[in-house]
């Protein structure tokens, strides 16, 4: 795949089919992840993969969905992802910039994922103590990011953002994600 489409096909995805990502694919996700751009070069990331059925059974009770649909919505079990990779972060001084760091990381996995057709869904909302307990991360570490991965069983679509940035869901269960639009957001050469 061209990586503008990647780019511009990409959603965040939050319903999976049950079918296994190969541990290939979570490890080429994770490659890319690995040598992304670093702020001085400090590279304080690590990853964690989870594709083992029960774990992500267990991992999937911590995790906070799509906030603006209303009522609270989640997805189903039989509809859950099949396989998570954390961004972690060790409490050190030598992690000052990990937040950018992390995001990068975060875009070149799902982008990679999508590459593959794999949607993938990027999470901060998550019961940080409980991953922690569950994986057996040690303290040392921060859990920085959570990102959501398994074959598409939605669809979503861009719309240009009028009034609201909520995105929502129609009566066919597409998810609409308003996005703002080219020319409000971009100067070229004059302000
Ligand atoms: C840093 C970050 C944190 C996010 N956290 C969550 C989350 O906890 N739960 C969730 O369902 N979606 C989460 N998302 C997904 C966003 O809701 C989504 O990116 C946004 O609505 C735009 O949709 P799109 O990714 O399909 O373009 C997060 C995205 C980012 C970049």
């Amino acid at each position: 795949m061209d990586v503008y489409d990647a780019v511009v096909s990409r959603r965040s995805i939050r319903r999976f089919q049950q079918k296994p990502v190969s541990l290939d694919i979570l490890k080429k996700c994770v490659n890319a992840a690995r040598l992304a751009p670093s702020a001085a070069n400090l590279q304080p990331l690590e990853f964690f993969i989870v594709n083992k059925k029960e774990l992500c059974k267990k991992f999937f009770q911590t995790l906070g969905w799509a906030g603006y649909i209303k009522p609270k919505w989640t997805p189903n079990e039989d509809e859950s992802p099949v396989a998570y990779i954390l961004i972690l972060v060790k409490k050190t001084d030598k992690n000052l910039w990990y937040i950018r760091d992390a995001s990068i990381a975060a875009a070149n996995i799902v982008l990679v994922s999508e590459n593959y057709n794999i949607g993938s869904c990027i999470m901060l909302k998550f019961d940080k103590e409980k991953v922690k307990e569950i994986l057996k991360i040690p303290d040392e570490y921060i859990v920085d990011s959570v990102i959501a991965l398994g074959y598409k069983s939605e669809v979503s679509v861009v719309e240009d953002l009028t009034e609201s940035v909520k995105y929502w869901r129609d009566d066919k269960q597409v998810m609409h994600i308003p996005k703002r639009k080219f020319e409000d957001i971009v100067h070229i050469n004059n302000f």
